[in-house]
């Protein structure tokens, strides 16, 4: 401890002021508890990007193609994959990387600088198959895709939704628009819509009045058999997408942010990530069944609707339809009825976010945000009228880097996150960093962990565990704090001396009691501090640390400190493992 950092302390120690009872921090910071770093060879400004599927990570890291298998090894080894087709030494970049159909791993393309693709999957046995290339336009890594059967959907914003296969014949492409669109996830319909592709995008209108950029938030929907129009009106193009306007809060939350989904049993649920013009950000939570059917019934928002044929209907040959309605088309056709989410918006005043990830955790759901600082929140979801709980924060990098993906591997509990230059992996049920204690761990609110008896640790994913802390399995008896072989600290008269309360909770209050009078603490980065600036005899006595969380009131810490009687002596900081506690001395 130098003289600097005392004197940091002696500021925290004036500025210490008591925490509000409504809590938008997280409630526990995480630096390096469970977090894995990568390194890689010249790794300024390289880009990555990351795909979770077949229960593999898989990234791509400026051209290369690296896949990352927690059950064997944690590096991530690189993939051979060579994506020209007839010239071996062409150079193409990774541009499309999705999941792959048939049982294949995965499905990818590679552009050349001359702008000819080549696509292929990859097969169990991570060999390429099922080739074919195509040229004219090119698809872009950090746009959405998706592979349905042999079909590739990709977007480009500014233009829209493409779909390509082997067979030509059947390539559509969108409609040239003037509009700013940025194009954040493609998911295909379920159940009696699996016919349906559906598009979550972001369209930035110039609004005349005001001279002002607006975003609106909006879905798409189209049906995957539509072949285009005939010669001449909407050939190659889509003859059945439809639109309806998302709706999270009162129309303030327009700038859709990104989108994540989950899986009910019935289901599939959005979350999307909405920031308003002040940057706040909030999440809304929508569904298909609901989404679908405003598609299939709501009035349209325009005149002359067709009556020979409900626009957005599937037929089985699009290049049939009338010209009534492939003119009624090529407006782009809106829904009266817009989009609202399931309940209010989650809003986060306080929070920047820029990525979300959603996992389902013992009948919970988690969100994982990223902030724009380089941090990761993770969320409980709670009744909208609730307010939201900051489970844990975890810095991975350091402040002020931009996260530029985020991908959770629902599986293993893992979530990887990219920056610029990194690629760190988060295990989510870390459950130590809590504490040692059934209430610690009961206080954490974290459905990765459960209490076993010993220790927080992981949960199984879908089981209802109940840390009751009242009834076995409890906590183990020797970790209650009890007054009996307390470390009695020697401090020499007139000498600085500080005492640490270590802090988990920054939802907690935490004070020291010395002799049974409640004395202050001092908050730094390194706990709850009780500053003695020079050590007389009424400093002498029993010092105990306390925090009160949820009615919960528990003692951390606890020591005896007395005076030294020579002068020479230099006080010996006697351990006691059970009270988990760091206590640092300064000799002036
Ligand atoms: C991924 O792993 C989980 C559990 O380990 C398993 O239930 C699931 O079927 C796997 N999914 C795939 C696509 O292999
Ligand atoms: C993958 O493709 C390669 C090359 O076409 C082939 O030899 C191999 O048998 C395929 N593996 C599987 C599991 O189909
Ligand atoms: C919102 O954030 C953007 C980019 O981070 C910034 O340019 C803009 O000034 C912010 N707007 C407000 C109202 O703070
Ligand atoms: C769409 O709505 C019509 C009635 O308006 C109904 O008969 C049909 O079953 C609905 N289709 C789907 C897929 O929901
Ligand atoms: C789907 O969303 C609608 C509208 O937000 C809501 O009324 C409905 O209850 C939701 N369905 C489910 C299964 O949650
Ligand atoms: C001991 O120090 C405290 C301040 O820390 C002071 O208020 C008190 O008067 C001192 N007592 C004696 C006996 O010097």
């Amino acid at each position: 401890m130098n003289v600097n950092s005392c004197m940091f302390l002696l500021l925290m120690w004036t500025s210490y002021a008591c925490a509000s009872k409504i809590h938008h921090n997280a409630r526990v910071t995480v630096k390096n508890e469970g977090i894995s770093r990568f390194a890689f060879e010249n790794s300024n400004n390289i880009f990555i990007k990351l795909l979770s599927a077949s229960n593999i990570t898989w990234v791509v890291i400026n051209e290369r193609l690296y896949y990352i298998d927690t059950t064997q090894d944690f590096r991530p080894k690189p993939v051979n994959v060579n994506l020209c087709r007839n010239d071996l030494t062409c150079a193409a970049r990774v541009s499309v990387l999705t999941e792959g159909a048939n049982g294949n791993l995965l499905f990818l393309c590679g552009t050349t600088d001359e702008e000819k693709t080549m696509c292929c999957s990859l097969n169990s046995t991570f060999s390429l198959t099922n080739c074919f290339d195509f040229e004219h336009y090119k698809p872009d890594i950090n746009e959405p895709s998706l592979l349905v059967g042999d079909m590739l959907y990709f977007t480009l914003s500014e233009k829209g939704l493409y779909r390509i296969n082997k067979n030509k014949e059947r390539n559509i492409w969108p409609p040239s628009t003037q509009t700013e669109q940025k194009y954040l996830k493609l998911i295909a319909g379920e159940g009696q819509h699996k016919d349906k592709m559906y598009s979550f995008f972001a369209e930035k209108h110039k609004n005349k009045e005001d001279e002002s950029d607006q975003w609106i938030p909006r879905v798409s929907q189209n049906c995957m058999n539509d072949k285009g129009g005939p010669k001449g009106q909407l050939q190659s193009s889509w003859t059945s997408m439809i639109y309806a306007r998302l709706e999270c809060g009162k129309r303030d939350f327009t700038q859709l942010i990104d989108v994540a989904t989950i899986k009910t049993t019935h289901d599939t649920k959005i979350y999307a990530l909405f920031r308003n013009y002040w940057n706040m950000s909030a999440v809304c939570v929508y569904n298909m069944t609901e989404i679908s059917t405003i598609f299939n019934s709501s009035q349209f928002n325009a005149n002359n609707v067709p009556v020979s044929h409900r626009p957005g209907t599937c037929v089985v040959d699009s290049t049939q339809l009338n010209g009534e309605v492939l003119t009624f088309m090529k407006e782009r056709p809106e829904m009266k009825q817009t989009v609202k989410p399931e309940n209010g918006p989650l809003i986060f005043r306080h929070h920047h976010y820029s990525h979300i990830q959603v996992d389902r955790v013992q009948d919970s759901t988690v969100l994982l945000l990223s902030l724009e600082s380089g941090g990761v929140h993770k969320v409980l979801e709670r009744p909208v009228q609730e307010p939201v709980f900051v489970i844990a924060e975890y810095l991975p990098f350091p402040h002020g880097s931009s996260i530029a993906s985020m991908i959770l591997h629902t599986s293993e509990n893992l979530l990887y996150a990219s920056s610029g230059n990194e690629l760190i992996q988060i295990d989510l049920a870390t459950c130590g960093v809590y504490g040692n204690e059934c209430v610690e761990c009961r206080l954490s609110r974290d459905p990765y962990c459960k209490w076993d008896g010993l220790q927080c640790t992981i949960a199984e994913k879908t089981a209802q565990d109940t840390n009751n802390c009242d009834k076995p399995p409890y906590d183990a008896p020797s970790r209650t704090i009890t007054g009996a072989n307390v470390p009695v600290i020697s401090v020499q008269p007139s000498s600085k001396y500080f005492l640490v309360c270590p802090v988990i909770s920054h939802h907690a209050t935490y004070h020291w009691y010395h002799s049974g009078t409640l004395e202050e603490c001092a908050s730094t980065d390194e706990g709850c501090i009780y500053l003695i600036e020079s050590m007389n005899k009424t400093h002498e006595g029993s010092y105990r640390c306390e925090y009160t969380e949820n009615g919960i009131t528990k003692t951390v810490s606890y020591y005896e400190l007395s005076m030294s009687l020579s002068n020479g002596f230099i006080p010996i900081l006697i351990p006691h493992a059970l009270l988990l506690l760091t206590a640092f001395h300064i000799l002036l």
